[in-house]
């Protein structure tokens, strides 16, 4: 799977494009900045924005050409990123340490999604805030990019019957038309969760 990856991120242009993810910025922008994880970074343009904005940034990813773009772009906007190449499920995560972990369109089959996510979010601190934007399973309908098995795909009740210890802030779907580079564009069917972590 990562050499799919690694194929699409050889490429001069950046696949998703160099802006950050709408939705995250509109989360970001609202929140204060601090200590950030961001899994399945693919070419690091969520996590540039989020280092601009004076969050530290640790990405991980298991593509090594995704790190390659990824510090490439930070170094072209003059802010550092920490970059990891791993599988996100091996990766072991400190306990809490950071405040915020933004997931952003990082798909798999949803039981291996909710034990990353079980897994990972040990390592928000107490309050920190779990985010996760993707495509929701009527996605399926639309050709704008994402996968297309309904299994790896998000909903209201995957996220409420499957992601426990959280306040919930947001848990919805809506449609909109993405202009990510060549990877996402066009009308699109969007998830999005936002919660907080409970004490
Ligand atoms: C659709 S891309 C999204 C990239 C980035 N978040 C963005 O919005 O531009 C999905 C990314 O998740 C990464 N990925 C998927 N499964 C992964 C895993 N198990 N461990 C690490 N990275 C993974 C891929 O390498 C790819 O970079």
């Amino acid at each position: 799977m990562n050499e799919m990856w690694n194929t699409r991120f050889k490429e001069e242009t950046f696949f998703y494009g160099q802006q950050v993810n709408e939705v995250l910025k509109e989360f970001l922008l609202r929140e204060k900045p601090g200590k950030i994880l961001l899994p399945g970074e693919g070419e690091g343009r969520n996590a540039v924005y989020a280092a601009k904005l004076g969050w530290q940034v640790t990405a991980i990813d298991f593509s090594e050409e995704g790190k390659f773009k990824a510090e490439k772009l930070a170094k072209q906007n003059q802010v550092e990123i920490n970059y990891i190449v791993q599988d996100v499920s091996t990766y072991e995560a400190p306990s809490n340490f950071y405040d915020c972990i933004a997931c952003v369109f990082l798909h798999m089959p949803l039981d291996s999604f909710f034990e990353m996510i079980k897994q990972l979010t040990k390592s928000l601190k107490p309050n920190g805030k779990l985010f996760i934007v993707g495509f929701h399973t009527t996605q399926l309908a639309y050709k704008s990019g994402g996968p297309k098995n309904i299994d790896w795909l998000y909903s209201q009740s995957s996220f409420e019957n499957s992601l426990k210890g959280f306040n919930i802030i947001n848990n919805s779907s809506f449609t909109t038309k993405l202009n990510e580079g060549e990877g996402h564009l066009g009308e699109a069917a969007i998830h999005i969760f936002e919660g907080q972590k409970i004490d």
